[in-house]
């Protein structure tokens, strides 16, 4: 207090000349600064006071190329997904080749950072090699193929890797089985095999079923319940839930939908994790678009702040400078939460808000 009241006279002392004044008034302001930078509260620092994990994918080369993104990246978040650097195609080229580069360089980043990883994805019908997709094998052969991919991807990042989608999308929209590679080559015991699989080649890893369109309730969610319910009935290592929610403001699920079904999931033992949340925009967007998206991200993670099952909030990248959504919804774009050039969206203030007080 004294101290403090030494220091104002200094700075405001009428007889220093105009230039020592200007500098002496610098330094008494820098420290306010400096303090208000520290305080300053982000998704992360939020997130951690109360034991949550937001999260978002990382794009790979943005990762290596845009230091703005990577500052963000490690100032706002608690756990990485690699969007695409942990698919079969990327990691395991070649039959007997993988390929470890990309995918080692950001969990180097998480750790360097002290973040966690979230690996994406072991079993899926997309982003598959054409050795695989062209190859001729027998059921056997291929259920080789996928033991030894899941051993040696998991078990290489044993201790690593936290979380791991195991299986993504086997379910269709209509609440079938989806036609898949592997259920065409394996039969339906793939999704029950690699969870096992998984297990076996990292027992701490949390393993978790991953899928879209299944947040409320619906014809897919009941199947996505029933498959996973049935699954745990005959021993499979299944620990969580992933909803993607790839929404935009005409498709979203309801409050109460929602909340039933994270919890029927976590009555059968389950976590529950959101795991690629965005919301898209018809383009342009404008002002009261983004409020809207503000207010859809805010009550989403109040629904999942608000229930005990669910662990983990994750958004499909952050910045609508590197977003998969104008490459695959043509017409529409804008669905993060900090806009292309790294500006924070009403969005991120509304999560802010939401992590702050719910
Ligand atoms: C997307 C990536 O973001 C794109 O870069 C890639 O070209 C295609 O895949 N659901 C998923 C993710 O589980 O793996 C997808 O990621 C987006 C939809």
């Amino acid at each position: 207090m004294i101290l403090t009241t030494i220091v104002r006279r200094i700075c405001f002392n009428s007889r220093l000349s105009m230039l020592p004044r200007l500098i002496l008034l610098l330094i008494c302001i820098a420290p306010s600064w400096a303090n208000a930078a520290d305080t300053q509260q982000t998704l992360r620092s939020l997130a951690q006071a109360r034991g949550f994990h937001v999260g978002t994918s990382v794009d790979e080369s943005a990762l290596q190329n845009d230091r703005r993104y990577a500052e963000i990246l490690a100032r706002e978040f608690t756990i990485l997904t690699p969007e695409n650097s942990l698919k079969f195609s990327s990691v395991h080229p070649a039959p007997f080749r993988y390929d470890f580069d990309t995918a080692d360089k950001v969990i180097a980043f998480a750790q360097d950072n002290e973040m966690e990883i979230h690996g994406h994805v072991l079993v899926w019908n997309e982003q598959l090699p054409h050795w695989l997709t062209k190859g001729k094998f027998s059921r056997e052969q291929l259920s080789n193929i996928l033991r030894q991919h899941v051993y040696h991807v998991v078990g290489r990042y044993r201790g690593q890797i936290v979380m791991w989608d195991v299986v993504s999308e086997a379910i269709a929209d209509d609440g079938t089985l989806r036609d898949t590679f592997w259920l065409r080559g394996i039969g339906p015991d793939y999704i029950q095999l690699a969870f096992q699989w998984a297990h076996e080649a990292d027992p701490a890893a949390v393993l978790i079923y991953n899928d879209y369109g299944g947040e409320g309730l619906n014809h897919k969610s009941n199947k996505i319940y029933k498959l996973i319910k049935n699954l745990l009935k005959r021993g499979a290592p299944i620990h969580g839930v992933g909803l993607q929610m790839h929404i935009s403001p005409d498709l979203i699920p309801n409050h109460n939908a929602f909340t039933k079904n994270i919890n029927r999931l976590k009555n059968i033992g389950l976590q529950v994790h959101i795991t690629e949340m965005d919301v898209r925009l018809k383009k342009p967007a404008g002002k009261i678009q983004r409020a809207t998206q503000a207010k859809i991200y805010a009550e989403i993670l109040g629904s999942c702040l608000s229930s005990s099952s669910c662990n983990s909030f994750s958004l499909w990248g952050f910045s609508d400078k590197y977003s998969w959504i104008p490459e695959y919804f043509p017409g529409w774009g804008a669905a993060l939460i900090f806009d292309e050039s790294f500006h924070p969206k009403p969005a991120y203030k509304a999560l802010i808000e939401t992590l702050g007080t719910k």
